[in-house]
This record gives structure tokens, C-alpha cells and sequence, in this order.
């Protein structure tokens, strides 16, 4: 087989570097026609971050095989090097019913809860100047995003593109605060939420993180999850260390993927994907 340099001299995957925090990025993911699609443009952004540590946790009883091969075509081919693969099945009763809006329910939290639990397990062995990323399977992530919070104390804060309704969902900062300090939001959608941000829009520190043991998901109204957890974190907005510029620039687009239109599939004799390998 071909080695990555070889297919791409000028592109090796970033490289670790002893002097930069761990970045833990989790990733909660689960079978539907996208998936392998979301999961493949991912890694090859985080190819290119170094000290990425990526856990990708399935919604599913098993790790499976698409999974799996993935992960070692990227740990082989590509020299990816930490990727941990875990799962952690939604209860029945939480998953998504035919016909209810996306929104209805809360979507990646038993996946998140799983691998923060892997870290507490692994509290002994993991970098503890580390940083931990909620990145969904379906953002843009510019690579940026990950220098910004790469030195987050406790709890670091950024704007989220396409999210809450808006164009861009942002903190506001003042700037006349050593360092400056989110001082209100823009958020308009759910704006009683204690901290209006999407998922996407803030890290944490691992020290921080594994010092607060029982800080966790939990299943709570429409828009809460994110605030609920920051509740168990910080206890006011003067905690939140602003970044990408004072909370200026965007470095992350919550996009979502559009299901796709398989209806002329089942006219075929044979499905179309039945002698493919993928
Ligand atoms: C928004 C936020 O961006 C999410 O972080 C948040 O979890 C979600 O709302 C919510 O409130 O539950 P949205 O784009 O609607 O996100 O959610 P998805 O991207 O569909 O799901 C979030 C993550 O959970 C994804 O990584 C997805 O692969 C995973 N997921 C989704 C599962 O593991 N199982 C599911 O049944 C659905
Ligand atoms: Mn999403």
C-alpha cells in the first residue's frame, strides 16, 4: 500500500509537538446515509491539527465496522495518531420519533457524558494541561478554532456561525477589561439560556473539567444542554475567557447536512451499493 507521503509529498498530518496542550476533541456519531461522509471530512480537518487526541464516540451497542475500518485507514495510511474509538447507545425513549422535528430531542449527550467518563478513567495517562472540544460530526471547523482554545484556563468562549437563527450566534465583548470580558450575548433564540451558545462554541479546560467529578450532560429542555453543563463549570459570564479575537472572528460554522433523496433506490433490482465496498 501507498504511504501518505508518497500519495501526497506535501502533505503529512501535522506532527506532535511536545509544547502544545493535548487538544481532546469528542465526537458523538451515528449511522444514517451522511455519516461516513461527515466522519471522512472531519478527520481530515483534525489531520492537520497537531496534538489532536480524537474520541469518536458511536451512538450505537457496538463500535462498528465502517467505524472502525476508518479509523485505521487513518491511523495507518494517514498517521493520525491518538484516536479512540468508544460507544454509548441513546436510550430508546430518547432517540428521535418518525415525524418530530429535529429539535425534540437531545441529540450526542449519553456519546459526550462517555467520553468524559473515558477521561476521569483515564485521568492518570491523559495530558492534564489538556483541553476538551464537543465537535459534532456535521461543523466546518476552520483549523484556527483550535489554536484559540489550545490555552483555555478554565472555560473559553467563541462565535458560532448559522447557529441559534442567526447568521452568527456571538458573544459580546467589552473591551475596555484586561483581556476583555463577555459582557451579553446577541442571541436571540432561547434568550433566557444562562450561556446562549451552541456546542461548538466553547472548550474546557481538562484540569478544570475532571476537578468538578460529577460535571455532566443531562437531558433538560429544548437549547439547555449547553447551559446546564456550563452551570456545573463556571457561575458567571466574568469566568469565560473570550477568544478568536474578542469573540470578532468566526472559526466555526454549525452546518448541517441535508438527508439525502434515495427515493429512485428502491426501483433497482439490485441496491445500488450491493457489490461496493465503502
Ligand atoms: C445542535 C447542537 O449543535 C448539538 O451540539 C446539540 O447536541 C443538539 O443541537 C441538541 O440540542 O441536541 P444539531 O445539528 O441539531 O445540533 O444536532 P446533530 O448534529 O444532529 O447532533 C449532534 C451530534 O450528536 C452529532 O455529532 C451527531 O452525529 C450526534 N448524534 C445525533 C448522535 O450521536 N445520535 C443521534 O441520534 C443524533
Ligand atoms: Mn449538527
Amino acid at each position: 500500500m501507498l504511504k501518505c507521503e508518497q500519495l501526497f509529498p506535501c502533505r503529512v498530518p501535522a506532527r506532535r509537538n511536545d509544547s502544545l496542550a493535548t487538544i481532546y476533541v469528542i465526537t458523538p456519531t451515528y449511522y444514517r446515509h451522511t455519516q461516513m461522509a461527515e466522519l471522512l471530512r472531519l478527520s481530515y480537518t483534525l489531520l492537520l491539527v497537531p496534538n489532536v487526541h480524537w474520541i469518536i464516540v458511536e451512538d450505537a451497542n457496538i463500535k462498528t465496522g465502517r467505524v472502525t475500518n476508518l479509523i485505521s485507514r487513518l491511523e495507518e495510511v494517514h498517521k493520525f495518531r491518538t484516536i479512540t474509538q468508544l460507544h454509548a447507545r441513546t436510550p430508546p425513549e430518547f432517540k428521535l420519533k418518525a415525524g418530530e422535528p429535529s429539535w425534540a430531542r437531545p441529540k450526542g449527550l449519553w456519546q459526550r457524558n462517555a467520553a468524559i467518563e473515558w477521561l476521569r478513567k483515564s485521568s492518570s495517562s491523559i495530558d492534564s494541561n489538556g483541553v476538551v472540544y464537543f465537535a459534532d460530526d456535521d461543523n466546518t471547523y476552520d483549523l484556527r478554532v483550535f489554536e484559540e482554545m489550545r490555552n483555555t484556563l478554565r472555560v473559553s468562549i467563541w462565535p458560532v456561525a448559522l447557529a441559534g437563527g442567526l447568521l452568527v450566534e456571538r458573544p459580546i465583548v467589552d473591551d475596555s477589561a484586561h483581556g476583555g470580558k463577555v459582557v451579553a450575548f446577541n442571541s436571540l433564540w432561547q434568550p433566557a439560556r444562562p450561556y446562549p451558545i451552541d456546542m461548538a462554541g466553547f472548550a474546557v479546560s481538562v484540569r478544570h473539567l475532571l476537578e468538578r467529578t460529577n460535571a455532566k450532560f443531562t437531558p433538560t429542555k429544548i437549547g439547555y444542554m449547553e447551559s446546564l453543563f456550563l452551570q456545573q463549570l463556571i457561575s458567571s459570564w466574568d469566568e469565560l475567557e473570550p477568544k478568536a479575537d474578542r469573540c470578532t472572528k468566526v472559526y466555526v460554522w454549525h452546518t448541517q447536512t441535508k438527508s439525502p433523496q434515495l427515493h429512485e433506490e428502491r426501483k433497482l433490482a439490485k441496491p445500488s451499493f450491493s457489490d461496493l465496498e465503502w
